[in-house]
């Protein structure tokens, strides 16, 4: 080796270590940046999220302050919240029970009114209160649904519930509000329910001993919602393989739904689907493409039409209403979704809080038998229900206590910038109403966590609980209220006037409020009951 050569090798390699080191140094100080930067918007309230928008709104702020002397200061306050952890924010609010750990945080904060906090890069506003409720739930602003990759994936951006607000979804609210949910088709298909029923209560008749109450509801109201939107029917006691596959299509989907998703709120995690929602809803999509699409093939190939059913009237759309078929099968396959867990789900809980309270359930069936009669009387129709006052004011208080939906189901987003409660919002953020935690406000309800249906008798006007007072509105308010309530409510409340009205109910082996929250918030152990047949008792 000459001695040129050898220097040449001594540089490269000084070369060589000086820049290894420089990358270390820079890796290091990059990281570090990182850490600052982290810990930085971590440090404000509600968390990294509402940090990194506050370091950037707080100098936009400063700019027009610069340009503009009427500028509010009120501006500048913040979002009371919980900070969570650097990067993942408040991801273990959501963990489990998320309506019970939120309220819990927002007393710790002070901030039951409006809580800021984040999940990742995701921005939350939550209130516990029935005011902020009225102003997030009816503003224009909050007409939009946040992004869920497993709602995109299962279609349901071109159903009703996650459609962008506009035309599309404005379209589909008309659609399904003039043909499936006004008060000419509810009454229209009375003799379904009537049916239906009959099947519920054959099917309760003939169990001996204890029995789960579950898999008759939700197979009962599975099937109404076939008959309705598919024109199909079915038997509770029958088993179908058709149906059953469909109610596990419907059970996977509410998982997905009801699974918080890592990937839609920390955005490098996005790619790497580590709860396997992406891969899991590929595989359930096609399943439910080929179930629905082979029942618009069968409604196309009939052209006798005798029973209209919701799949003719979606085929026999024109102009600027027609939907294509893919919007077809997302739109019909979210009423079957949506429509066969929350009424199963309020039935269960009521069922369990009549056998708990037994002097309610006495009640209850002494008004049955004053408007329809005792013990060898006629069946209860549901033109009978429209006379009961205090069956009505018992599904009233299960709501309050038990909602369905204690978060509402499905979150707002914020279209633009606005004010909630005197805080800057800025669009993007989305709005959660904590209804469950509003329903047991001490400072709304007397004796909040009783059981007293009395509550909803005194009132005057009575109490709607459809959403113009957001003291109780388990079905939300304002353009993206439930637009199944009617239909969801007037066939929960006849089930269970038929049920109480032809049983007796008790309590197998005692009743476990607790609860477990999937897409709704349902009885963690399931109630079991012993029912003994009351009409063809004496009273
Ligand atoms: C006890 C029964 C029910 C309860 C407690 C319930 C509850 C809710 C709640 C809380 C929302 C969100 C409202 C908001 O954001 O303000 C909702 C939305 C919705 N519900 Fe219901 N629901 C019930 C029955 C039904 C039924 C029977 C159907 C249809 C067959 C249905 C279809 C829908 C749809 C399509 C949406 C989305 C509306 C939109 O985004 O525009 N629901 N429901």
């Amino acid at each position: 080796m000459t001695s040129t050569q050898a220097d040449n090798l001594w540089v490269l390699a000084l070369a060589s270590k000086c820049s290894q080191e420089n990358i270390a140094w820079l890796l290091l100080i990059m990281a570090s940046l990182c850490i600052s930067m982290a810990l930085f918007y971590w440090s404000h309230p509600g968390g990294p999220a509402w940090g990194k928008y506050y370091s950037t709104w707080t100098k936009s702020t400063n700019l027009n302050h610069n340009h503009n002397h009427n500028h509010a200061s009120d501006n500048n306050k913040m979002i009371p919240g919980p900070k969570g952890y650097p990067i993942i924010g408040s991801m273990t609010l959501m963990a489990s029970l998320a309506h019970r750990r939120i309220a819990a945080a927002a007393k710790a904060c002070s901030a039951t009114r409006l809580m800021a906090f984040s999940l990742g890069d995701t921005r939350f506003i939550v209130t516990c209160h029935h005011e902020v409720a009225k102003e997030i739930l009816n503003s224009t602003v909050f007409a939009d649904r946040p992004i869920k990759e497993s709602a995109y994936s299962l279609m349901f951006n071109r159903a009703i519930g996650f459609a962008p607000y506009g035309v599309y979804w404005r379209t589909l609210r008309r659609i399904a509000a003039t043909h499936l949910f006004c008060p000419k088709q509810i009454k229209a298909s009375e003799f379904q329910r009537a049916e239906i029923a009959a099947q519920l209560t054959d099917s309760f008749r003939n169990r001996h001993g204890e029995f789960r109450v579950r898999e008759a509801l939700k197979k009962a109201s599975l099937n109404h919602m076939m008959w309705s939107v598919f024109g199909q029917r079915y038997n509770l006691d029958e088993t179908n393989t058709g149906m059953e596959e469909l109610a596990g299509l419907v059970e996977q989907g509410y998982d997905l739904l009801g699974t918080l998703n890592w990937g839609d709120h920390i955005p490098f995690l996005k790619d790497f689907d580590l709860q396997k929602i992406r891969f899991t809803c590929s595989k359930l999509v096609p399943k439910v493409n080929r179930f629905v699409g082979s029942i618009i093939a069968h409604h196309q190939a009939d052209i006798t039409q005798t029973n209209r059913d919701f799949v003719h009237v979606l085929l026999s759309l024109q102009g600027s209403d027609k939907l294509s078929h893919s919007d077809m099968i997302a739109v019909l396959w979210e009423m079957i979704f949506r429509g066969t867990d929350t009424v199963a789900v309020l039935i269960e809980w009521i069922l369990a809080r009549m056998v708990l309270h037994p002097e309610v359930q006495r009640k209850v069936q002494e008004e049955l038998d004053a408007v329809v009669g005792g013990g060898g009387s006629r069946v209860l129709t549901e033109e009978d229900v429209a006379a009961l006052v205090y069956l009505p004011a018992v599904v009233k208080e299960v709501l309050r206590l038990h909602p369905p939906g204690p978060l509402l189901s499905w979150a707002r987003l914020a279209i633009t910038d606005t004010t909630i409660d005197g805080y800057h919002v800025p669009a993007g953020t989305t709005a959660m109403v904590n209804m469950w935690a509003i329903a047991r406000d001490p400072k709304v309800w007397v004796n909040p966590l009783q059981f007293m249906p009395e509550r909803f008798l005194n009132g005057e006007p009575e109490f709607s609980v459809f959403g113009s007072d957001l003291r109780l509105a388990p079905f939300g308010s304002g353009r993206r209220t439930c637009p199944g309530k009617n239909l969801g409510l007037t066939t929960a409340t006849f089930w269970v006037a038929r049920l109480l009205h032809e049983f007796e109910w008790e309590p197998s082996d005692g009743v476990d409020l607790t609860e477990v929250l999937r897409l709704s918030c349902e009885m963690a152990n399931p109630l079991s009951v012993v029912v003994r047949p009351r009409r063809g008792l004496s009273t």
